[in-house]
C-alpha cells in the first residue's frame, strides 16, 4: 500500500537545524548550535503569579473556545507598544498567533501561489524557508552587504509577492540593518509596489543602542510585520503576532481560523497579566545585560583562538555569531570533527534559500555560560586548524 502524497509534502524536508540538535543534545557535548533563548531568562516567578491570578480571576473565559482575532486587551497593548516605536498600529490589525512561526505559515498560505515569486535575503531564516516552502514558490535571493539587502536589487524581486526581511539581529548572520538602508528599502519597495514581511522577533535584545525603527514605520501600506513574546518572556507560550494592512487582515483571520481555531486563551491572559503593568521594562535590561556579557565572551575567545582566515563582527544584538572559516573549508564537513571534540554548531549552509555558502558558521552565545563558550570556541578552532 502506498500513500500519495501531496506535492507539497513530498517539498517538505526535517530541518538541519533539527538534525544538529540531536547530536548537540549528547552529553558532555557544548552546543552552540540552539537557537534557543537562555532558560534562567523566563520569568518563572512573574508566571506562576500571574497564572493564579488568571485561574482565580477569569478561569472560565481562559479555558473556552476564544476569539480568532486574539484577545483584545493583549491586541491593544501590543497596538500600544508597536505605535511607541513608531508603528501606526491599531488593535484591529493585530491578529495574535500561536508564535511568529504560525504568522510565517499564515503569510505563506495567503500570499504564495505555486510558482509565485518570493524574495529573501541571503543568509536568511531557515524556519521561514520551511513556512514558504509547501506553497511552492520560487525563491530569489537578494545579494546583500553587511547593512543588509541591497536596494537597487529590489527591482529583481518586482515580481514578487513579498520580500522577507530580518533587519533586527538577523538568525542567523546577527546582522542590524542600518537607519538609511531600511529607509531606501521602504522607499524602493514602495516605489515597485513590492509587499515587505519583516521579522522581528529579536529587536528587544539589543546591548548598547535599541535598532532603529521597523521598515513598517516608513512602508505601513503593505508591510506584514511579525513579532513574538518567545524571546523576550519565554518560547514555550507559543505567542506572536501579526501586524497586517487593513486589507490584507481578513485574509490572514480566515487562514488562521482554519489553521487552528485560535491561539491559547490561557496563554494569552497569562502574558497580558505579565505585561501590562510594565514588567518588561524591567526585565528587558537583565536579559540584555546578560546576553551582552555572553557575547563578549564570545568575542574574547573568538579573538584569542580562532585561526587566520576566519572573520566576523561583532552582533550589537540578538543571539548568534556568523563566522566565516576560509572559503576551502566547508561547515558540514567541520561538524562531526568538531562534535568529536565536543562541540557543536550549526553550519550556514542551512540557511539559504538557493546557492550556499559553505564557509560559515551560525554560533548561539546565550544558553552556555562563559567559561564554557571559551573551551568551545577552543574545540572549533582546533578542529579547524586540523
Ligand atoms: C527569525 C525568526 N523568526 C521566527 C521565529 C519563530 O519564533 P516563535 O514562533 O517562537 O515566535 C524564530 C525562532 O527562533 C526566528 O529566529
Amino acid at each position: 500500500m502506498t500513500i500519495t502524497l501531496a506535492r507539497r509534502a513530498q517539498r517538505m524536508t526535517p530541518s538541519v537545524i533539527r538534525e544538529i540538535l540531536k547530536i548537540a543534545e549528547r552529553p558532555g557535548i557544548i552546543s552552540l548550535a540552539g537557537g534557543l533563548p537562555s532558560p534562567d531568562t523566563f520569568p518563572i516567578e512573574a508566571l506562576r503569579a500571574a497564572s493564579e491570578a488568571v485561574l482565580r480571576d477569569h478561569p472560565r473565559e481562559a479555558m473556552q473556545y476564544a476569539a480568532s482575532e486574539g484577545f483584545m486587551p493583549l491586541r491593544e497593548w501590543v497596538a500600544a507598544q508597536l505605535r511607541d516605536q513608531g508603528m501606526r498600529a491599531d488593535p484591529d490589525q493585530i491578529l495574535i498567533t500561536n508564535g511568529s512561526q504560525q504568522g510565517l505559515d499564515l503569510v505563506g498560505k495567503a500570499l504564495i501561489d505555486a510558482g509565485s515569486v518570493v524574495a529573501v535575503e541571503a543568509p536568511t531564516y531557515l524556519g521561514a524557508l520551511q513556512a514558504f516552502t509547501p506553497y511552492e514558490p520560487e525563491f530569489t535571493t537578494l545579494d546583500c552587504d553587511d547593512d543588509g539587502p541591497l536596494p537597487d536589487r529590489l527591482s529583481l524581486a518586482k515580481a514578487a509577492r513579498f520580500l522577507y526581511v530580518l533587519p533586527n539581529f538577523q538568525n542567523p548572520s546577527g546582522r542590524c540593518v542600518s537607519n538609511s538602508r531600511r529607509a531606501d528599502l521602504a522607499a524602493a519597495a514602495r516605489a515597485l509596489g513590492l509587499p515587505i514581511v519583516e521579522d522581528n522577533p529579536y529587536g528587544e535584545l539589543w546591548f548598547d543602542a535599541a535598532p532603529p525603527p521597523a521598515i513598517a514605520a516608513a512602508w505601513p501600506e503593505a508591510t506584514i510585520y511579525l513579532g513574538s513574546f518567545s524571546k523576550v518572556l519565554a518560547p514555550g507560550l507559543r505567542l506572536g503576532y501579526i501586524l497586517a494592512p487593513p486589507e490584507l487582515f481578513p485574509k490572514l483571520l480566515q487562514a488562521k481560523q482554519a489553521s487552528d481555531l485560535h491561539t491559547s486563551g490561557f496563554s494569552q491572559r497569562l502574558v497580558h497579566e505579565v505585561v501590562r503593568g510594565g514588567f518588561l521594562r524591567d526585565h528587558l535590561p537583565v536579559i540584555r545585560a546578560r546576553y551582552k556579557t555572553h557575547r563578549d565572551a564570545m568575542e574574547t575567545a573568538l579573538q584569542r583562538h580562532m585561526p587566520s582566515g576566519c572573520s566576523w563582527k561583532s552582533p550589537a544584538g540578538g543571539m548568534f555569531f556568523w563566522v566565516k572559516a576560509p572559503s576551502s573549508v566547508d561547515a558540514m564537513r567541520l561538524l562531526p570533527k568538531a562534535v568529536e571534540r565536543g562541540v557543536a554548531f550549526v553550519p550556514g549552509a542551512a540557511f539559504y534559500a538557493n546557492q550556499a555558502e559553505k564557509n560559515a558558521l551560525r554560533l548561539s552565545f546565550v544558553t552556555v555560560p562563559p567559561e564554557q563558550i571559551e573551551r568551545g570556541i577552543q574545540m572549533i578552532a582546533d578542529a579547524l586548524r586540523a
